[in-house]
């Protein structure tokens, strides 16, 4: 039985196998319109202390997909911490239900479900990291390029969860990250010293230069500059990103072959333009979709054992 809290803990090869699956169930869904039940009788618990759309949409219809059933649990109802410990919900979830997706606030939460519970805990999103959404954008941008390893992942914005879940993501899988931030919200350098010691030789470079991180890019990618919880800061925030955005000036500085992904949601106008994220080298909505394939991926390996 194994959890999915971090990338880390994950080899390439596990990986590749996670997304092989994935890819699998993503071909027999576009053939026939059906995958096989093998998820019958099965149910994820999913709780939320934030709010989502593509995490909610796609685990509950790959549970549905996969021929299993999915609850959604809002935190006003559970109260991870506030009614009940986070280690007694792990036991009462885990003697119900077959896994348990969860998006927290405080990674540590998070932590402490998969400490406790006997089942799968498979995060949907903490402060601290995204490791769902990274594979599913790992599976985005193989699809397009076919092939990932020596491939050029430029994030521009923000040190956050989706960064920190990327850089790892690119290390276990052979693809160089740049990360482009402003001065004062860049990584900390004790992640950037976590992640190098999870990724020990991987390609990790970063710049508050967006154009220098853009020349060389296959991907550029970014993210809000307003993370949930962080809506307080957003009138500094979006001062202290000026130059930061995604436009037509910075996908110029970019090669002809590069593609755009944002893991959305997107506030067009803010960290990418209008234009960019309808044009020609965006790859923003097939990436979207793919939250759905790769979860069904993650889920048929960690609680059907494939
Ligand atoms: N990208 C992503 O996780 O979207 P939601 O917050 O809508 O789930
Ligand atoms: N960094 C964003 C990602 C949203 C999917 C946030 O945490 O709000």
């Amino acid at each position: 039985m194994k959890h999915f809290i971090a990338i880390a803990d994950y080899s390439p090869a596990e990986l590749r196998h996670i997304l092989d699956v994935a890819r699998k169930l993503k071909d027999q869904y576009k053939k026939t319109h059906r995958n096989d039940h093998i998820l019958a009788d099965k149910t994820l618990a999913m709780i939320f202390e934030k709010p989502s759309l593509r995490t909610r949409v796609s685990f509950t219809t790959a549970m549905t997909h996969l021929g299993g059933t999915s609850m959604y649990l809002r935190q006003e109802e559970v109260g991870l911490e506030t009614r009940e410990p986070v280690r007694d919900v792990a036991r009462v979830l885990a003697g119900m239900c077959d896994g348990i997706m969860a998006r927290t606030f405080e990674h540590e939460k998070i932590a402490g479900l998969a400490r406790y519970a006997s089942v799968p805990v498979i995060n949907g999103l903490t402060d601290y990291s995204h490791p769902c959404q990274a594979m599913a954008d790992i599976m985005t941008i193989e699809e397009h390029f076919g092939s990932l390893a020596g491939r050029t992942l430029a994030f521009i914005g923000d040190g956050n969860n989706v960064a920190r879940s990327l850089a790892v993501a690119c290390g276990r899988l052979d693809m160089r990250f740049v990360l482009a931030s402003p001065k004062g919200y860049e990584l900390p350098q004790s992640d950037v010293d976590r992640i190098m010691s999870q990724v020990p030789d991987m390609d990790f470079v970063t710049t508050a230069d967006p154009y220098e991180a853009a020349h060389d890019a296959d991907v550029l990618y970014t993210d809000t500059w307003v993370s949930m919880g962080q809506e307080r800061e957003k009138e500094q925030r979006i001062k202290d990103f000026a130059g930061f955005c995604i436009d037509e000036n910075l996908l110029a500085a970019a090669p002809k072959h590069t593609i755009v992904l944002h893991c959305l949601p997107a506030y067009r106008g803010l960290e990418i333009s209008d234009g960019v994220m309808e044009g020609q080298q965006s790859r923003i909505f097939q990436q979207a979709e793919n939250r759905l394939h790769f979860q069904k991926g993650l889920l048929a390996v960690l609680m059907a054992g494939m």
